[in-house]
């Protein structure tokens, strides 16, 4: 049975640990991600954007791919199934699909309407036993076609937005989703401190997690971020390997064209790209 992060992402916060938010693109995602979660007993969170919802066939049909896996395949750890960055209808529409967490993302608006927009979700969510994550500062990078600049969110508004009774919380600190340039300042620590100390207990949530160094990941951790994003590097592993494949002339062999072998590379580096992130996270034999 899917679970919202409460559980989980107090657990997270008391224990020091992060929990993965993988983002899932295909039926073939999917698999991999719960059954490393399952083979490494870690709770973990399934994240599909807008446009991984459309492509995938609609929040419905990855309800019904989610659990279906889960009674299947026997997966008994913690298991989240969240939106990622969806606007308000977005929300509203998973709240009704059967996901059990959504992230309203309102930072593009003035802060007393994203306040405003985000306490409704909150009410409707809440209702459905469904976690909101909200976000101030917006996150860098391009995701789904919208573009942000990285920026470090407000503490005093992190505050604000923690205190309209969503779950989660994102705030930005300098990251950026996709590949880091090479001038990339790093993490604003500071501006972390300094929203944990008014969020108290919120858990924090840490985007772009594609990228960041190992020494960044952890230092986060110890400041109260209890969930990391990560999307853009499970595509790169998953792409790099699927080429390999071609390049090698193996879908010339004998019934190597089959898309259940052309993928099944591309899948198994998805498979250890997440098992890397739940070991550096910490959220290992935490189910
Ligand atoms: P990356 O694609 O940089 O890993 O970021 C994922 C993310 O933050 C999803 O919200």
């Amino acid at each position: 049975m899917l679970v919202s992060t409460k559980e989980m992402l107090a657990k997270a916060k008391a224990g020091h640990y992060a929990v993965a938010q993988i983002n899932i693109n295909n039926l073939e995602w999917t698999k991999a991600v719960l059954e490393v979660a399952q083979e490494l007993n870690s709770p973990v969170i399934l994240g599909v954007s807008e446009g991984a919802g459309k492509y995938m066939g609609g929040y419905k049909t990855i309800v019904g791919m989610v659990n279906g896996m889960l009674e299947e395949l026997n997966i008994t750890v913690p298991v989240c199934l969240h939106l990622d960055h969806g606007g308000y209808d977005a929300c509203i529409k998973c709240i009704e699909a059967g996901f059990s967490s959504v992230m309203y993302d309102g930072s593009h608006e003035e802060i007393e309407k994203n306040i405003e927009l985000t306490k409704e979700i909150v009410a409707l969510a809440h209702k459905n036993n469904v976690t909101v994550e909200a976000e101030v500062g917006a996150i860098g990078g391009e995701e789904d076609g919208k573009v942000a600049m990285g920026e470090c969110a407000d503490p005093q508004e992190c505050k604000k937005i923690a205190d309209t009774g969503i779950d989660l919380l994102a705030a930005g600190i300098g990251n950026i989703h996709g590949k880091y340039p090479e001038n990339w300042a790093g993490l604003s620590f500071e501006t972390l401190d300094a929203i944990q100390q008014l969020t108290g207990e919120m858990p924090l949530v840490l985007h772009g997690g594609t990228g960041i160094p190992g020494d960044m990941i952890k230092k986060a951790i110890d400041l109260g971020v209890s969930k990391i994003n990560v999307n853009t590097e499970c595509q790169i592993a998953f792409t790099a390997e699927v080429r390999k494949y071609i390049e090698a002339g193996k879908d010339l062999e004998g019934k190597g064209f089959d898309p259940r072998k052309v993928l099944k590379p591309g899948t198994e580096a998805i498979k250890q790209t997440v098992r890397d992130k739940m070991e550096l996270f910490g959220s290992v034999g935490k189910a």
